[in-house]
């Protein structure tokens, strides 16, 4: 049961008319669950996938950063289990032409009678279910045989094993350590939807962790609570924030145990997976080891052993955590003494795409040339926009309804004490700011 209010709709117009996020390719009418994110919503996702990056691979010396391709040998998959078992169920409908999971038939609804599910409408024809696999196919070279076909990666995990070795004796790194990289993958998803919570094209920010069998679930508890920390650091509110233990039934191919933290995002949506943290075992190494004919051993110099380490994988969606900040963050309220209300994006200011806007009260008096000059002197330090143009309350909603935490103003004091008007998006507070502390001021509260 959903508790939070479904703000999917508002958000989608919000970041189309905002430039947060477009439909791919829109003039031709679109591509089916494929985005694009626009000048704002690229600096969202970024630092989102930013403080990733610094908290699992910079501010540790036990994790190491990788970046893999995403083609990668035809082999990899058969290892994998992709090539067999990455497949979804799938039914069609003869007479309206609809494609559905045949396992979540009740979830769907049928396009001719949408009180309906699928099936349950006496026009329905539905076939037999048959195994869809998700991998996109494409071909490498220039003959279009069998021999030369690839596949768009559909997880960044398999990058990361078959470079176990590789990282391991380059950067001279002990088990227990792990590897991470941030990337691309694809999956032809039969029911794609709710904007870009599942999508064909997403990004990933995965990280193996390589420990010794035996020590396995000792860590499998810690990164669990590591990575629940994470999403609490990034603003996400604990009240949406659950963990949901895969039950036997659930677990994947390569899972001993898995959870996954999941997030309200209100209305019928509810609480949904934002990342999976899974104990793989050996399977993987063992599998690859197995179709390259190469060992991929561990060897523990102090206790004189060889072994396959067990894996302990976080998983998370760059594009699902953006899609949870946004809708963590969306609000409407009233502002007192003002008739009109405001939207709000509450989004962690590290996470905001513009970090301050620096406004001119009125276009004279030197207030512009002042202002840009403060522009120009924040730039670089933070990601900042000039606004001159409507009424100072039209730009402060502006800023709000993009999540900028403070809006600068220089008035008719600014030119003659050097001072200006910070107002904050949140308690809507102003304080006077001498601009020469304008950075020390922003850097604090930043
Ligand atoms: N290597 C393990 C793995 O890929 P997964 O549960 O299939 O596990 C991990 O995916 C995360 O990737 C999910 O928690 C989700 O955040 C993201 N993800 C998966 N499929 C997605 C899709 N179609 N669109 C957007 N994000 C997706």
């Amino acid at each position: 049961m959903a508790n939070q209010p479904d703000v999917m709709d508002k958000l989608v117009s919000l970041c189309k008319r905002r430039g947060f996020i477009f439909q791919s390719s829109e003039i031709y009418g679109g591509t089916g669950s494929v985005w694009d994110y626009g000048p704002l919503g690229v600096e969202l996702k970024r630092n989102i996938k930013d403080r990733w990056w610094n908290a699992m691979v910079r501010a540790r010396d036990d994790i190491e950063g990788l970046d893999a391709a995403i083609l990668m040998h035809p082999r990899t998959w058969e290892a994998s289990g992709h090539v067999a078992g990455f497949v979804d169920p799938l039914v069609d409908c003869k007479t309206c032409k609809g494609r559905f999971r045949a396992d979540k038939l009740e979830d769907a609804r049928c396009p001719q009678k949408p009180s309906k599910q699928p099936g349950h409408h006496d026009a329905c024809q539905l076939t037999e279910a048959r195994n869809f696999n998700l991998m996109f196919k494409t071909y490498m070279g220039a003959l279009e045989e069998s021999a030369s076909i690839v596949y768009l990666r559909p997880e960044t995990a398999q990058g990361i094993f078959v470079n176990f070795l590789n990282v391991q004796q380059s950067m001279r790194q002990k088990v227990p350590f792990g590897i991470a990289q941030i990337g691309k993958a694809f999956r032809n998803e039969i029911t794609p939807g709710n904007f870009i919570f599942r999508t064909r094209e997403f990004e990933q920010m995965e990280m193996q962790f390589f420990v010794e069998p035996g020590t396995d679930m000792e860590w499998f508890e810690q990164w669990k609570q590591v990575r629940m920390e994470w999403h609490l650091a990034l603003g996400l509110s604990a009240e949406r924030l659950r963990f949901h233990q895969h039950g036997a039934g659930e677990l994947a191919h390569y899972a001993r145990a898995a959870f996954d933290v999941t997030f309200d995002f209100g209305g019928t949506l509810g609480f949904q997976e934002i990342e999976g943290v899974h104990n793989r075992g050996d399977f993987d190494l063992t599998q690859h080891q197995q179709f390259s004919s190469k060992k991929l051993e561990y060897y523990d110099q102090l206790n004189n052993k060889r072994y396959v380490p067990y894996v302990i994988e976080t998983s998370v969606g760059a594009d699902r955590v953006t899609l949870a900040a946004l809708v963590n963050a969306y609000r409407e309220e009233s502002v007192e003494g003002e008739d009109e209300g405001r939207v709000v994006l509450g989004l962690h200011p590290s996470l905001a795409p513009i970090k301050a806007a620096i406004f001119p009260l009125t276009k004279k008096d030197g207030q512009p040339d002042m202002a840009h000059q403060i522009v120009e002197d924040l730039r670089g330090l933070f990601t900042v926009d000039y606004d001159e143009s409507g009424s100072i309350g039209k730009r402060y909603r502006r800023q709000d309804e993009v999540g900028t935490p403070f809006c600068i103003t220089v008035d008719g004091l600014s030119t003659g004490d050097d001072t200006v008007t910070v107002r904050e998006r949140d308690s809507l507070a102003q304080d006077r700011v001498s601009t020469s502390q304008l950075k020390g001021y922003l850097a604090q509260r930043l």
